[in-house]
Formats: structure tokens, C-alpha cells, sequence
């Protein structure tokens, strides 16, 4: 690389604006500094002081047992996750305490307290016992955001019925893709549930999948809209029916640590999904003690929101599981952001004076583009605290995530972290780190970071390289569910010793960490190494720049050329001759901000990025159209035609380079 392209690269990265902790924060977190060094002098003592945060019935008798790459953690301890969550702080006389604020999408709501929720979990329970579920066996979930939900994956932990919760969005295939390959003889759901501004099925989509899935005895429905449904008699249950008679009392069992607690679906380089395994003790463990020392979670006080779907990992572990074992008062709600409109979020925050935050960076970029004046015209003072998660965030959006949601006051949490890690594993601690916009900084105390180059070896501080895990920590994954092997494959194997995370990493110049995107969207230009992620940064620096995707594309000459999809802001003009030099202006921009080497070769414009359902966009999918190669799988996008739509653009010669 030219040394002028090295220069704009670690430019584009040396973000020298730092935030300090709020003073009064920094005084009450229940973080402070010591804390790292604790968990440094030893690790598995900080650990076992998280776990007895906790209840147990029987205690463990070794912190770790360590068989690379099986771990098991807490060994002999036994405890019932649903009573950690609910029945504990009942009995701790906290049964009035509202854990969920829950508002549908067309304004209803419900306010559930601990004693609430713990009636209903038993009487779940009672009713899945009588339905014939079983310690071990699996329960498909396959809900809308509501209360019930939570209810039921609450109801199969304290059964011992590892669930596995479909993200509702997902088409039938995937959902009969994912009972037939967990063997769940059991199915709860839905006739639908509230988005955009619409009834929208759940039902059918199950009768579709089950027609493949013989296995299946039972079908709990909880009705939601009210819908017409399909009905199998000798299958189909209503909630409404077997639920509400039950007995409010449900006794627990204990299982051991290592109980499976969850199988959680998500893709991986192949087209079949993983299932990742989940267990008990040191899951709960984990995600109750990053929720607590991350969010500073002050339980009673704070009003707590992790928006994301339950149906992500995000939502397993900051909606429920960290968060009531926590003892907090959540929100929780059912639609999208712009139902009615688009101030919807900015209305609940200032509804429910929430005081924390938890999103992701595509969300942050969708309002920027929406504009400021939306939250602008709400009271959001109640919030002290922000998070995000699941990508890399650019400077511009953390800064306006600051500015216009968290009122300059708020400390932002940028939280590193996978389906596959249970919990948060790199993050500032809101009390300690001094943040700095797009850097994801430090391990959470007791775990183990590295960043390394192809030979394995540790980067120096201002050098990239692969973001691995050096030691094995309490929410890992357990395994791919019936696929000892691909475990193996595909996150031990590359480096030896250390769980590979599949993410690109860079630290700066203090040491700190700065994520830079999966490394299979690390672009190769003759011989140059650049990140999608840093292009995208630089186009996004952009005034007129919304949101942008690159990808890298094959080219002849260079090996790979990038290519941009790029969506702006409001009204800026992108027809015709506006356009062409808009386009001309970024690709100048860019140079600019990085260096000429990674000037995009095309820049297409467009009104949308294809995004999955989880609101990641599907660069896989740009790639083929940058390649012009037929589309992959579709089947997990938001909106299909987005593709084509930019596709036929492209195919018009839309966005090239000229020159
Ligand atoms: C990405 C979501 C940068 C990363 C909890 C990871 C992030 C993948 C961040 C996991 C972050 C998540 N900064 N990148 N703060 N958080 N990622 O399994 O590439 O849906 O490997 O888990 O999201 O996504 P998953």
C-alpha cells in the first residue's frame, strides 16, 4: 500500500475525540476502575463472584473444566433458570416491581410485575407439562413481541425443555429447517402479531412448516390479532384454553449447569444454519453480570431497553434472561419504529421515562436519515445511558446517537459481541473507559481478547489483524447442535488454542479496540488489504450520505474493486446529471478520507440496502449483484425487490466509473 493510502487509512481511524464518564455515573457505577485488575489477578475467582450473584440449590464444585474447546463451568452446581428470573424475587418481596412496561404496536398495553410474570410462567409451565413436554425435549418458539413470549421461553427453562425461538420474521422453510434439525415434537406461536400498522400471520406459516415436520405433537396458539386460523384439532391448542386453568403453584427442578438451555439459529459461510448450544449456569451467569456492570443496571430505578426482537440473541439475553435475572423494569414493544410514526421509540422513551438504551447502528442511521427533529420534539431526559450493538458503528452515528438521542449527557456503550458468545465480550465499562466514537475498546473484565495476523502472532498497537478469543468464558457457545465437528471447524481450528470470531480488529494506538466487520468482507485491491467497514465509514462521513454498503467486487486488473450501494439523506437530488456528480464527489470524498486506492469503482445510489430481517444488510447478496452473478438466498430479506430494483440499475450502467 502506498504510504499516502497507509497515512488516510489510520487517519480515517484515529478518532481523537474522547468522552469521559459522567462524574456522578463514575462515582455510583457499579463498575469501577479496579475491576479490570481484579478479574486480571484471577480470572475464575471473578467469575465464581458473578455466579453467587445468582441462586443456586447445589453449589459447583470446580469453576472450569476445560477440555479444549469443551468447556463446562460451574461443574456439579445446580440451579433453575426460570427461578432466578422470576421466583427469587418474589420471595425477595419484590413481587410488585413491574418487569415489563409492554406496548403493542396499536397502543395497547400491559404492565407486568415479577408476581405477575411468575404466575403466568407457572401456569405455562403446568400447561406444557399437560401437553406432554418433557425435561430435554425441544420447543420450537415462533412469536410476536409479547408478553407471552417471554412467558413461554421462561416456562420451558424451568421445565429443562431447551427452546429454540425462530425469529418471527423468518419463512416457514426456515422455521421446519430448524424444528427438524433440533427434533422439536413441540411448537408455540401465534395467529400473528402487530407490524406496521397490520395484522401480520405467524400461524400459517407453522401449518406450512409442520406439513414437513411429522414429529411435531402439539401446537400451543396464543391469540394475538384475532385472525382467521387454520385449525388441526387433534394438534392445534389455544393458550387462552390450557393455560389459564392451570395451577399458579409449578415447583422447580434444579438441573445441573450444563442443562441445555437454548439452541439459537444463525448462518454461517454455508447455506445451512448453526445451531448454536446454549446451556445453564454459566450463561445466566455471564449475561446477569455484563447486564449489571455494563448497563450499570440499577434495578428499581432504572427503566431498561433493549430494542431488538426476542428472536435474536440480543433479545434472549437483554431482554430476558440478563435483565430479570437482574431484577429489572424493562420496556418491551411489538412493532416498527415508524408505526404510526416515526417518532414511535422518542414517545415510549419520554412514555416511560426509560433511562437506557440498547440498539444497533442501522437503527442509529435510519433516524439520522429521519432526521433530529423527530426525537427533538420529545422530552428524553430520562436517559442516562446508551448502547449498541451488532455492527460496527461509524463516528457520525455515535456522535449523532450522543447529540440528539442520549442529549450530550449519555455515555454510549458500543458492545462487541455474537450469537455464539452469549454475552457482551468487548465494551467500555460506562463508569471507567473514556469512549471514543466507534471504538468497541476493552474485553469485559475475565475475558480474553487478542488480535493477531495469519501467522498468529499479536498485532502491535495502530495494526489490523484477526480478533480472536483467548480463553474460554462462561456464556460460550457449547457446540453446533449434532455437529461436534463444525464446532470445531469452523471456530478452533484456524488458530490454535483460540476461538476464531470470524471479525477483523484493530488496535489503536492505546491499545484499544476497533472493530472492523467480518473478515470475509475484507476487500483484497491489488494486494491491498481494506475494509469494507472503513469505506463505508468514509462514505457515511459524507454530508449527503445516509447509509452505505460496500463490497468487493472481482475486477481483472486489481483482484477485487470496490463497489458501493449508498443511500442519502432527504432530499438531496439524485436523478440525472445530480447525480452522476454526486457520485463523482463521493468517489472524490472517499480518496480523500482514505486515500486514492480506495476510491470505489462504482457507486451505485439507491433508495434502500437489502437488509435481513435483523437489520443487517446483506452483503452477500451485493456482491453477487456487484459480480453480476445470479442472486443467492433471498429468503431472509426484508424487502426482496430491494435487489432486483438495484440490480436493474446497475445493469443500465448506473454508477460507473467513467474516468
Ligand atoms: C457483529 C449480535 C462491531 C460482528 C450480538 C459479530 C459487531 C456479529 C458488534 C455477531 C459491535 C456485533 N461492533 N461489530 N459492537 N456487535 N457485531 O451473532 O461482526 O447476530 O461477529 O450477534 O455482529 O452477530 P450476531
Amino acid at each position: 500500500m502506498s504510504e499516502r493510502a497507509e497515512e488516510g487509512l489510520s487517519a480515517l481511524l484515529h478518532e481523537t475525540r474522547t468522552f469521559p464518564p459522567p462524574e456522578d455515573l463514575a462515582k455510583s457505577a457499579n463498575a469501577q476502575p479496579g475491576i479490570y485488575a481484579e478479574a486480571d489477578a484471577d480470572r475464575l475467582a471473578f467469575w465464581e463472584g458473578q455466579a453467587n450473584r445468582l441462586t443456586w440449590v447445589e453449589p459447583w464444585s470446580q469453576v472450569l473444566q476445560w477440555d479444549m474447546p469443551f468447556a463446562k463451568w460451574f461443574v456439579g452446581g445446580r440451579l433453575n433458570v426460570s427461578v432466578n428470573c422470576v421466583d427469587r424475587h418474589v420471595d425477595a418481596g419484590l413481587g410488585e416491581r413491574v418487569a415489563f412496561h409492554w406496548e403493542g404496536e396499536p397502543g395497547d398495553t400491559r404492565t407486568i410485575t415479577y408476581a405477575d410474570l411468575q404466575k403466568a410462567v407457572c401456569q405455562a409451565a403446568n400447561a406444557l407439562t399437560e401437553l406432554g413436554v418433557r425435561t430435554g425435549d425441544k420447543v420450537a418458539v415462533y412469536m410476536p413481541m409479547i408478553p407471552e413470549t417471554v412467558v413461554a421461553m421462561l416456562a420451558c427453562a424451568r421445565l429443562g425443555a431447551p427452546h429454540t425461538v425462530v425469529f418471527g420474521g423468518f419463512s416457514s422453510d426456515a422455521l421446519r429447517g430448524r424444528i427438524l434439525d433440533c427434533d422439536a415434537h413441540f411448537v408455540i406461536t401465534a395467529d400473528g402479531g402487530y407490524r406496521r400498522g397490520a395484522p401480520s400471520a405467524l400461524k400459517p406459516a407453522v401449518d406450512d412448516a409442520l406439513a414437513g415436520c411429522p414429529d411435531v405433537r402439539k401446537v400451543l396458539v396464543v391469540q394475538r390479532t384475532g385472525q382467521e386460523v387454520a385449525w388441526d384439532d387433534g394438534r392445534d391448542v389455544w393458550w387462552h384454553d390450557v393455560v389459564p386453568r392451570q395451577s399458579e403453584y409449578h415447583e422447580a427442578e434444579a438441573f445441573d449447569a450444563e442443562h441445555p438451555l437454548y439452541i439459537m439459529y444463525t448462518s454461517g459461510t454455508t447455506a445451512k444454519p448453526k445451531g448454536i448450544l446454549h446451556t445453564s449456569g454459566g450463561y445466566l451467569t455471564h449475561v446477569a453480570a455484563t447486564h449489571n456492570l455494563v448497563f450499570d443496571l440499577k434495578p428499581g430505578r432504572d427503566v431498561f431497553w433493549t430494542a431488538a426482537d426476542i428472536g435474536w440473541v440480543t433479545g434472549h439475553s437483554y431482554i430476558v434472561y440478563g435483565p430479570l435475572a437482574n431484577g429489572t423494569t424493562s420496556v418491551m414493544y411489538e412493532g416498527t419504529p415508524d408505526t404510526p410514526a416515526r417518532d414511535r421509540w422518542w414517545q415510549l422513551v419520554e412514555k416511560y421515562k426509560v433511562t437506557i438504551l440498547y440498539t444497533a447502528p442501522t437503527t442509529i442511521r435510519t433516524f439520522m436519515k429521519w432526521g433530529e427533529d423527530l426525537p427533538a420534539q420529545h422530552d428524553l431526559s430520562s436517559l442516562r445511558l446508551l448502547g449498541s450493538v451488532g455492527e460496527p458503528i461509524n463516528p457520525e452515528a455515535w456522535i449523532w446517537y450522543r447529540t440528539h438521542i442520549g442529549g450530550g449527557r449519555c455515555p454510549i456503550v458500543d458492545t462487541w459481541w455474537q450469537t455464539e458468545t452469549g454475552g457482551i465480550m468487548i465494551t467500555p465499562l460506562p463508569g471507567v473507559t473514556a469512549t471514543k466514537p466507534g471504538a468497541a475498546m476493552t474485553p469485559f473484565p475475565g475475558i480474553g481478547v487478542d488480535v493477531i495476523d495469519d501467522e498468529g502472532r499479536s498485532v502491535h498497537n495502530d495494526e489490523g489483524g484477526y480478533l480472536v478469543l483467548t480463553e474460554p468464558w462462561p456464556g460460550m457457545l457449547r457446540g453446533i447442535y449434532g455437529d461436534e465437528e463444525r464446532y470445531r471447524e469452523t471456530y478452533w481450528s484456524r488458530f490454535s488454542g483460540r476461538y476464531f470470531a470470524g471479525d477483523g480488529a484493530k488496535r489503536d494506538q492505546d491499545g484499544d479496540l476497533w472493530l472492523l466487520g467480518r473478515v470475509d468482507d475484507v476487500m483484497n485491491i491489488s494486494g491491498h488489504r481494506i475494509s469494507t467497514t472503513e469505506v463505508e465509514h468514509a462514505l457515511v462521513s459524507h454530508p449527503a450520505v445516509a447509509e452505505a454498503a460496500v463490497v468487493g467486487a472481482d475486477d481483472a486488473t486489481t483482484g477485487q474493486a470496490i463497489v458501493a450501494f449508498v443511500t442519502v439523506k432527504g432530499h438531496t437530488d439524485t436523478e440525472g446529471e445530480a447525480g452522476a456528480a454526486l457520485v463523482k464527489e463521493l468517489r472524490e470524498h472517499v480518496a480523500k478520507e482514505i486515500g486514492p486506492i480506495a476510491k470505489p469503482r462504482q457507486i451505485m445510489l439507491t433508495p434502500e440496502l437489502p437488509k435481513t430481517r435483523s437489520g443487517k444488510i446483506m452483503r452477500r447478496l451485493l456482491r453477487d449483484v456487484a459480480d453480476d452473478r445470479p442472486l443467492g438466498d433471498v429468503t431472509t430479506l426484508l424487502d426482496p425487490t430491494v435487489v432486483n430494483a438495484i440490480k436493474d440499475h446497475m445493469a443500465e450502467g448506473g454508477g460507473e466509473d467513467k474516468e
